[in-house]
């Protein structure tokens, strides 16, 4: 039976349900219900005073714009578009632990050199605080420092004559508004600390950063329930035991998306990765089957990593299916072309996938790269060295071109790859050679990669073919 004045929010969406259950019905979380006192009713309708008139303009603008603020950690600034815009919030979500706080303080302290910075915590006390600066090597930056969890007590202080130009909110969770019945962490606490302090970086003209974790259990509202409300969505993301980090732009009004940014985590924070394909193949084993180097496109910028399969016999009816860093619809969609189109059989198999060094990979073109691990792992020959695959694959087996083409061979040849295997190119079908004298195979169905690895001895004779002649095969 629902008590009156109290509903049940979903901590993960937002959605407000009358009755409590396991899961909620918007978003399909579990258990991220939580009671929560019903807000105070808002006046229904336009009943009442009259509504002032509001005035048009054009669309141009007369004055240049405010230019960006841009920290100098090129990997941030790319993220957010090319630097802060004045008067934008953006979120920083993630998991506990993942270095939130840590590149926040970094980006801080950078900016305090040319403009003045903020960073407000309401979870570490300051002398916590200044003892993660001083490991960064940070403590004479003009950061100014505070921990503080008032909502009211923060714009107040915002709102004076000299306020800072951007400012820290860590986390968004920790803090509260004092008219607001409900506990801080609660989704109608995190909204309205929110708003409040959007409002307020949007009428004094600072950029906002607020810190989001990502919580496993709906205890405490996640981020997702503030993405539509500030401008720019950053996640930060990474494998805990690993030390990259990537930072990847979900949305962003002042931007482009998809963008990511690559850290290395060390004892002194967060360092940039300049060139991320060379740290994310750095840890390769060489020549061994079921393992294929992908290029891939992240936002604007190529990224080569390494994709590993492995595949057992299934003691189980069930075979497993373990994804890491991959769809695991997509692997069954791969899986199920490979089967139904090639014959490989992969039914009676436990199937392993991770894309090495703890990178999320989303896009469609890995389908060939992940395709060529897997039938490299159930011939047992390796993918011919100084090779990179892409392509995405079709339900027929069919191999599609993908975006980008120039800037991925461009990066494999810069990183000492010598042959692409590529979809046909849209329109013709002959073979060339691509940027920087790459050789590019193109393949036009998934039969024709598969005949590389069916067999250990015809796998080995159509990869020496390869080596010798590769041109050959497109005759
Ligand atoms: N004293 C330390 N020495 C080295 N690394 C540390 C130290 N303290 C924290 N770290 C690293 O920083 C991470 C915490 O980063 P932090 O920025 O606090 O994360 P978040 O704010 O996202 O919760 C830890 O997981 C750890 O890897
Ligand atoms: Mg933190
Ligand atoms: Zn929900």
């Amino acid at each position: 039976m629902a008590r009156t004045g109290v509903h049940f929010v979903c901590q993960e969406c937002g959605t407000s349900h009358p009755k409590w259950s396991g899961r909620c019905d918007a978003c399909g979380a579990w258990n991220s219900l939580a009671e929560e006192p019903v807000p105070a009713a808002v006046p229904k309708g336009l009943k009442g005073a009259k509504g002032h008139r509001i005035a048009f303009v054009g669309l141009e603008g007369s004055g240049g714009r405010p230019p960006r603020k841009a920290s100098g950690i090129a990997e941030f600034d790319r993220v957010c578009g090319g630097g802060l815009v004045p008067g934008s919030a953006v979120l920083v979500g993630g998991d506990p632990g993942i270095g939130k706080s840590t590149v926040l303080l970094q980006v801080a302290a950078a900016l305090s050199t040319s403009c003045a910075c903020a960073y407000i915590s309401g979870e570490e006390a300051i002398e916590q605080l200044r003892l993660r600066a001083d490991r960064l090597g940070l403590s004479k930056a003009p950061v100014r420092l505070a921990a503080a969890t008032s909502v009211r007590d923060i714009v107040a202080t915002l709102e004076d004559a000299d306020a800072p130009e951007v400012v820290v909110v860590d986390s968004i969770q920790t803090m509260y508004i004092d008219a607001i019945d409900s506990a801080p962490g609660t989704v109608a606490q995190v909204r309205a600390s929110a708003q409040e302090l959007i409002r307020s970086a949007k009428r004094r003209g600072f950029s906002v950063l607020m810190v989001g974790h990502v919580t496993k259990e709906g205890l405490i509202a996640g981020p997702r329930v503030l993405e539509h409300m500030v401008d720019t969505v950053l996640y930060f993301e990474g494998e805990r035991n690993h030390q990259f980090r990537i930072l990847r732009t979900v949305k962003n009004r002042f931007g482009p998306t998809d963008e990511i940014g690559v850290f290395e985590m060390t004892d002194r924070g967060l360092v940039e990765v300049a060139n991320p394909s060379a740290l994310f193949l750095g840890e390769r084993q060489g020549q061994i089957s079921g393992a294929c180097v992908f290029a891939g496109i992240e936002g604007s910028r190529p990224l080569l990593v390494e994709i590993q399969s492995l595949l057992a016999p299934s003691p189980l009816g069930t075979p497993r299916r373990a994804v890491v860093g991959w769809d695991s619809g997509r692997l069954a969609m791969v899986m199920a072309v490979l089967e139904a189109r090639c014959g490989l059989a992969l039914s009676g198999m436990d199937v392993y996938l991770n894309v090495a060094g703890g990178l999320k990979v989303g896009e469609p073109a890995a389908d060939l790269a992940v395709a060529a691990a897997l039938a490299s792992a159930a011939g047992g020959v390796p993918v011919p060295s100084g090779t990179i695959v892409f392509g995405e694959i079709g339900l027929s087996g069919e191999v599609r071109p993908v975006s980008h083409l120039d800037i991925r061979l461009k990066e494999a040849a810069k990183l000492g790859f010598g042959r692409a295997i590529a979809p046909p190119r849209r329109g013709g079908g002959e073979r060339r050679n691509g940027p920087s004298g790459i050789e590019v195979v193109e393949i036009a169905h998934l039969n024709e990669l598969l005949s590389l690895f069916r067999q250990p001895s015809i796998g080995r004779a159509a990869a020496g073919a390869l080596e010798r002649d590769p041109g050959s095969r497109h005759e």
